[in-house]
């Protein structure tokens, strides 16, 4: 039996991208497409979606979630965005509902294995370089800023960073877990991202772009048939590798 699946956000680019997507897989069956004017809930209601994919922006995904667990469909969040609060409030909500879902800062299996390399990495001092299209509303990526968490993590101890007299404010980026982010928003990029590593003598650099957005469709796939047995909202497509 097929997968009941619901754009939300539809008209943007992931989701035109991701209408394209279902189409052509034979798993799923695109029962809606909704944007900003329509009733998220009631639609969700009318086309009995067992999957809500969002792709909006960052101002109304908070509250979209929440339509969504509230309808009772999985959510399969890729709009990024959501503060470290909200995502815990949703995890709480799916839990008492017993519902699965996930929220991923990023559905390309290729910058998985980026964030995965750049763990192995950790030990070593390191600065995120993201670079995006101009139209990116939100700064950092959730990309960087989970990449960030990630070696956060996989360090036995944070390297110490030393300070600089800034002569320009914020010339340094932005610091998360003791890593500095520097976001580029320009004309002629989709989504990159370099993990910059210095060491004694040299540096290495992990690198990875995505040059067209059906980089993100085997993701979103995975994404939707494992949210479909799972009993809870998971962050982070990785969980699933
Ligand atoms: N997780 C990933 O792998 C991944 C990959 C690429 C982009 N993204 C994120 O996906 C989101 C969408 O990106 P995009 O480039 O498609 O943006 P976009 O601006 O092209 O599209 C967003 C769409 O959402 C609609 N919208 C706005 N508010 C809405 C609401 N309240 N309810 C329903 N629809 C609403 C807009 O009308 C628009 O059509 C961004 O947050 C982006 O960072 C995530």
């Amino acid at each position: 039996m097929s997968i009941r699946v619901l754009v939300n956000g539809a008209a943007g680019r992931m989701g035109q991208t991701t209408v394209q997507f279902i189409h052509t897989d034979k798993t799923l069956d695109l029962v809606g497409e909704t944007n900003g004017k329509d009733d998220l809930k009631k639609s969700i209601l009318a086309t009995k979606a067992d999957i809500v994919i969002d792709f909006t922006n960052a101002i109304a995904v908070y509250e979209n979630t929440k339509k969504i667990i509230l309808a009772g469909a999985h959510p399969v969040i890729g709009t990024s965005g959501l503060l470290p609060e909200q995502i815990k409030e949703l995890q709480q909500l799916c839990a008492e509902k017993n519902l699965g879902g996930i929220i991923a800062p990023n559905f390309c299996i290729g910058a998985l294995l980026m964030m995965r390399f750049s763990e192995q990495a950790a030990q070593y001092e390191c600065e995120i370089i993201e670079t995006h299209h101009e139209n990116k509303l939100d700064a950092p990526s959730a990309t960087a800023i989970k990449t960030a968490e990630l070696i956060n993590s996989a360090r036995k101890k944070p390297p110490s960073v030393k300070k600089v007299h800034e002569t320009l404010s914020g010339v340094r980026g932005a610091n998360k877990n003791q890593i500095p982010i520097h976001s580029l928003r320009l004309p002629g990029f989709l989504a990159k991202q370099d993990i910059v590593f210095g060491h004694l003598g040299g540096n290495l650099v992990i690198a990875h772009e995505t040059i067209d957005r059906n980089a993100y469709m085997p993701g979103v796939l995975l994404a939707c048939k494992k949210v479909m047995s799972l009993k809870k909202l998971v962050y982070g497509l990785e969980t699933f590798l």
